[in-house]
């Protein structure tokens, strides 16, 4: 085999709940996860060892100095596990064409990630031993991160437990995002923390979360408005709280016709639902004229998880 692509989806979440801190230190989620068409794309070839490059897409302006491109890279570290699991030498090249912001909010990381599993999977599959089935790859995934399971999944998902543990969920047609993305800054484990922090300031304890069903139907019937409507994201509060310039991001978008606005996971990204696929170009032109993000994208959702090209 000389060299796998694979392309791999961003994620918006469209209902983040977040219960409480658990004994490992992670959340119990009720988390509704959506692909979108923000891609990126990782190839694998043959290498002396494991090496890894990663470079912006073109017209994106992601900013790949964040990504570090030494063992601590996810999807380095996600191809060490399937070698060690395969009993091979991770000899692999791995280049990473970014689009999805680095540390945005959108999963990027777990993307790239999940990418990675998908291509030395194939790249190292070998008739004189057992392939590696999806369930194997979806469990890796779940060691690597609490959201590289749901990229390698991809379309609407209701994930549970740190948020790894998938259930499909029902949908019909296409939903026209706007994200108004931004790289970096907002760090995870601050994100939670700070929601923790907020909770107890206000003397809250932790609500046990459970889907809302006012959002499952707006999928299931592909109710664009009812959707906007049922947007929600336990983190966001945490979220403008660190960065208080997201909630003029947010309003813009509502002020410009956005029929839902919210963070994106533990931000900064903020992610805009627009009617129509018209409506979402004039509010990505409106968005972008207004000056409140650096980069503004439109995407559209579900669309599957990491694929070989
Ligand atoms: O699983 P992952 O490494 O992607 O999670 C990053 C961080 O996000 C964790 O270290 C933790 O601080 C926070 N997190 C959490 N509860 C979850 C998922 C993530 O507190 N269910």
């Amino acid at each position: 085999m000389s060299a796998v692509r694979v392309r791999v989806p961003a994620k918006v979440n469209l209902q983040l709940g977040v219960g409480p801190i658990r004994e490992d230190g992670y959340h119990d989620l009720v988390n509704v996860f959506h692909a979108v068409s923000l891609f990126d794309e990782l190839t694998a070839e043959p290498a002396d060892g494991l090496e890894l490059a990663v470079e912006a897409a073109p017209y994106s302006r992601v900013a790949i100095g964040r990504v570090p491109t030494d063992a601590r890279n996810l999807a380095a570290r996600a191809a060490v596990l399937v070698a060690s699991r395969l009993g091979v030498e991770p000899r692999v090249r791995l280049r990473i064409r970014k689009a999805i912001p680095v540390a945005g909010g959108m999963a990027g990381g777990s993307a790239d990630a999940a990418a990675a599993l998908v291509a030395c999977a194939r790249l190292w599959d070998d008739r004189e031993r057992p392939a590696l089935a999806r369930d194997d790859l979806m469990e890796m995934g779940a060691e690597l991160g609490s959201d590289v399971p749901f990229a390698l999944l991809g379309g609407t998902a209701i994930g549970v437990g740190r948020g790894e543990r998938l259930t499909p969920a029902l949908t019909r047609g296409t939903f026209h995002w706007v994200f108004a993305a931004a790289d970096g800054g907002l760090s995870t484990p601050a994100v939670y923390a700070e929601c923790d922090r907020l909770r107890d300031a206000a003397g809250e304890s932790a609500p046990r979360p459970s889907v809302a069903e006012d959002l499952m139907t707006a999928l299931a019937t592909g109710d664009a408005k009812a959707l906007g409507a049922a947007l929600a994201n336990d983190l966001q509060p945490a979220a403008l709280e660190l960065r208080p310039s997201l909630a003029r991001t947010l309003n813009a978008g509502r002020d410009l016709g956005a029929i839902g606005a919210l963070v994106s996971g533990s931000g900064p990204t903020c992610a805009f639902l627009a009617e129509t696929d018209e409506d979402a170009a004039d509010l990505a032109v409106a968005l972008d004229g207004a000056g409140v993000a650096e980069q503004i994208v439109r995407a559209q959702g579900p669309v599957p998880g990491a694929t070989v090209l």
